[in-house]
């Protein structure tokens, strides 16, 4: 049986008419190595997702394009017939080459492809929401968003997603987006160490969209500090807590979406995220991104 969201740290955010548990979590540790092929351990995958919902978390983050397919086949797989609270945010704009890159893929058409398969490898009707995701693996890029945005309003006329969101993007391209269409959420990355976006998470948050750091342990290479390190020993809890609750408390905008493929992470990292951070610990912290 569902615990309460209300026993989640953080209480829940409105994601355009969605209601979602500010605690989420995010579904690309879920595939093989370098987000290709299958889990290892397709049991303990799915073991993590069914924790995920069990725990009361309403808000799953992913994309087609790990695995490719597998995390959204996964994620069927555990929680299909989907309980009515629970919202899946997917991602398109890239897809996956033969070495395991994340070409662009932005045109039309593969739009159109992505938005589809994502239903069908979900098993859903409509996607809750859509991230238009830009750039490339080296951050947000310059440059008009208009077509591809364009395209996915298109898509959302035509009743295949309910709200839009942009991931990997500059202020720019959030505002020129936020012209275009109602954006309801920013996916970028963001952590106690990696701080570019401190502005614009303050503008959104005056304009109720959601900012949902990616990387909020710090991705594939995980946060490492000795101030991160003291202020966790200090407070007799985990490095990964304190960014957790970091995160919880530098602004009410901010969703999280940890990825782990481990049951025994994701209890901790609930478990952690609550914890209360005073003014000195914060000020401690905030010395580590600046
Ligand atoms: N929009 C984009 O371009 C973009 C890019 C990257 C990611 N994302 C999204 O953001 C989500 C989060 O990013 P992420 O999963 O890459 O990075 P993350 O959440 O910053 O960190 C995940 C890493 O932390 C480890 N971890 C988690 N909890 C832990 C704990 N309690 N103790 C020790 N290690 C722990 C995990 O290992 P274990 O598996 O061993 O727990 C994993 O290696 C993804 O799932 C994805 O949905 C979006």
């Amino acid at each position: 049986m569902s615990k309460s969201t209300a026993s989640l740290p953080g209480g829940t955010w409105v994601l355009g008419d969605l209601t979602v548990t500010r605690f989420g979590y995010g579904a690309m540790q879920l595939a093989g190595p370098g987000v290709m092929g299958p889990p290892a351990d397709h049991d303990g995958a799915l073991a993590v997702l069914r924790e995920a919902a069990d725990l009361g978390i309403t808000h799953i983050d992913t994309s087609d394009a790990y695995g490719p397919r597998v995390t959204n086949q996964l994620i069927r797989q555990a929680l299909r017939p989907y309980p009515e609270s629970l919202h899946i945010v997917t991602k398109v704009g890239a897809t996956r080459d033969q070495q395991g890159g994340w070409p662009p893929a932005r045109d039309p058409e593969s739009l159109r492809r992505s938005v589809n398969e994502n239903l069908e490898n979900l098993g859903l009707e409509v996607l809750d929401t859509v991230n238009l995701r830009l750039g490339d693996a080296q951050g947000p890029q310059p440059g008009s968003l208009a077509e591809p945005l364009e395209t996915l309003v298109a898509l959302q006329q035509q009743g295949l997603i309910r709200h839009l969101g942009v991931s990997n993007v500059t202020a720019e391209q959030v505002a020129e987006a936020r012209a275009i269409a109602p954006i309801v959420c920013v996916q970028n990355m963001y952590n106690l160490a990696y701080r570019h976006d401190d502005k614009l998470i303050d503008e959104l948050a005056e304009q109720g969209i959601a900012y949902v750091p990616f990387f909020p342990l710090g991705g594939f290479s995980p946060l490492q500090s000795s101030a991160l390190s003291a202020v966790a020993s200090r407070l007799d809890a985990t490095p990964m807590s304190v960014a957790l609750a970091w995160l919880l408390q530098r602004s009410p905008n901010i969703l999280l979406i940890p990825g782990t493929s481990s049951v025994a992470h994701l209890r901790e990292n609930v478990a952690g995220a609550g914890l209360s951070l005073s003014h000195e610990d914060v000020a401690e912290l905030d010395k580590i991104g600046h």
